[in-house]
């Protein structure tokens, strides 16, 4: 499958898209996930973000076409990719078709996953992420929570709170969503690739992409 994953922050975009990874091996591509590891490893990359990241801002659209460019030439594109987190602005959007028409890529679809803002802050101010670059596994302390003593439960690395977590972070997100991200709902519409799910339980919305994309 060849698809994007639009969504709030906490909208389960990451837990929606490794479970579809398991599908038909597509693979995920989580813009934040890349630039989380950029952070850690202190890259020239992961310095320019950091400061972004933290306040709940949006990294530079130039950052991401970079990196976004490149990897989406990589090998393990050709089977299919969801994209986590990207595009997440207008012009991010625009540059994407250009590159996929150079790559004469479709896209399959575009999956809104839509969530009440009292299930996000809730799934937000709850969710802790495997500290291992290699599995970032999803948990959640109410829903999906790791071992007793913290640890994750496929690799047994520490299980952390992301530093954009904190009250300020999470309400700067969600601001900024609604003025930047949430109108590439209305991009995607008009281009018909465009599906919106509401999206409670993830495996109900795993489902439902499914048999979206079968039809
Ligand atoms: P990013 O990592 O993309 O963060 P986000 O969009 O804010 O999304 P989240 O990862 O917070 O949430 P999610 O929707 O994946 O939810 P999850 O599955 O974890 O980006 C981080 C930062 O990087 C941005 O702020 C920005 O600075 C920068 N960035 C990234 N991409 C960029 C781009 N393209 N352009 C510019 N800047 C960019 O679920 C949340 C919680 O809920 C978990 O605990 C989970 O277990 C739980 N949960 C999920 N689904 C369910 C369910 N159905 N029932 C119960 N619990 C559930």
């Amino acid at each position: 499958m060849k698809i994007i994953l639009l969504g709030a922050p906490g909208a389960g975009k990451g837990t929606v898209a490794k479970l579809l990874t398991d599908y038909d091996g597509s693979v995920q591509i989580s813009t934040g996930d890349i630039l989380r590891a950029a952070v850690r490893a202190g890259s020239d990359l992961g310095k320019e973000a950091k400061g972004f990241m933290d306040r709940g801002d949006l990294v530079p659209d130039n950052l991401i076409m970079k990196i976004m460019e490149s990897r989406l030439q990589e090998p393990d594109c050709r089977k299919g990719f969801i994209l986590d987190g990207f595009p997440r602005t207008i012009p991010q959007a625009e540059e994407l078709k250009n590159l996929l028409s150079k790559l004469g890529i479709k896209l399959d679809m575009v999956v809104n996953l839509d969530v009440p803002r009292e299930i996000i802050l809730d799934r937000l101010t709850t969710r802790r992420t495997c500290s291992n670059p290699d599995c970032q596994e999803i948990y959640n302390i109410k829903t999906k929570p790791a071992s007793p003593d913290g640890k994750c439960l496929k690799c047994g690395s520490s299980v952390v709170q992301r530093d954009d977590e904190t009250e300020e972070a999470i309400t700067y997100r969600l601001e900024t969503y609604n003025k930047k991200t949430a109108p590439l709902a209305f991009y995607y519409e008009k281009e018909s690739l465009l599906k919106n799910f509401l999206s409670i339980s993830s495996t109900d919305t795993v489902e439902a992409v499914k048999k979206a994309l079968n039809r």
